[in-house]
């Protein structure tokens, strides 16, 4: 027999002994959720919500913006914050309470609810709820998220991972990566 296939069934064992045969799973990474104390975004959480319901009559469509009189725009900084007649903006940043948005979100009045009930858009108790706690939080715009640095998220090492499932992810890649650079060599 030859030298080279002995090494082959060596290394081939090895690799299964190792955990080759196991498919590699990366995790889920990506989180829409947010525990109820946790920071909420903007984009992720706040801009979906009021395009589906809002941007129509307060959004970049000049000629479907509301009220005629004083139309309002909700999917640009510069404008949600601006003094309206009152004198006042609707949305006034860390404080749902004294936001004009938040009363009208919550009223049971169909004549100032917002959405009204014309437009056949409804929010759930937990959108008004994450609203309410994005104004509570500042009520922060972030830049679209085509212009905001990607960020790496961290891995944890083998020690120090809690989860004895994330433990077994990394692991088995390593094993996996060491597989494929055995495979080189034959
Ligand atoms: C179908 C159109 C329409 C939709 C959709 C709509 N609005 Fe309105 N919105 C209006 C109109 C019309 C007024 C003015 C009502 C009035 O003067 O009584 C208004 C007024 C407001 C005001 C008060 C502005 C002011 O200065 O008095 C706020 C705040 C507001 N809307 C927020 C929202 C939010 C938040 C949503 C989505 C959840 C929304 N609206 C969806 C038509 C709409």
């Amino acid at each position: 027999m030859k030298p080279l296939f002995y090494r082959l069934i060596l290394i081939t064992s090895g690799c299964v002994l190792a955990g080759c045969n196991r498919t590699f799973v990366v995790p889920e990474t990506v989180d829409s959720s947010v525990s109820a104390s946790g920071p909420v975004s903007f984009n992720t959480h706040i801009q979906p919500i009021l395009s589906e319901n809002c941007y129509h009559c307060h959004g970049p469509d000049s000629g479907t913006r509301e009220p005629e009189k004083e139309p309002l725009r909700l999917d640009r900084e510069k404008y949600a914050f601006e003094n309206r007649a009152d004198g006042k903006p609707v949305i006034v940043k860390g404080d749902a309470g004294a936001s004009l948005l938040v009363r009208l979100l919550k009223s049971k009045d169909p004549d100032e609810m917002m959405p009204p009930p014309k437009s056949h858009k409804e929010l759930t108790p937990d959108q008004i709820a994450m609203i309410e706690r994005w104004v509570d939080q500042g009520a922060i715009y972030e830049e679209h998220w085509s212009f905001i640095p990607p960020k790496r998220p961290e891995i944890p090492s083998s020690e120090a991972a809690i989860n004895p499932v994330d433990t077994e992810h990394h692991v088995t890649g390593t094993a996996n990566m060491r597989c494929v650079q055995l495979s080189r060599f034959l």
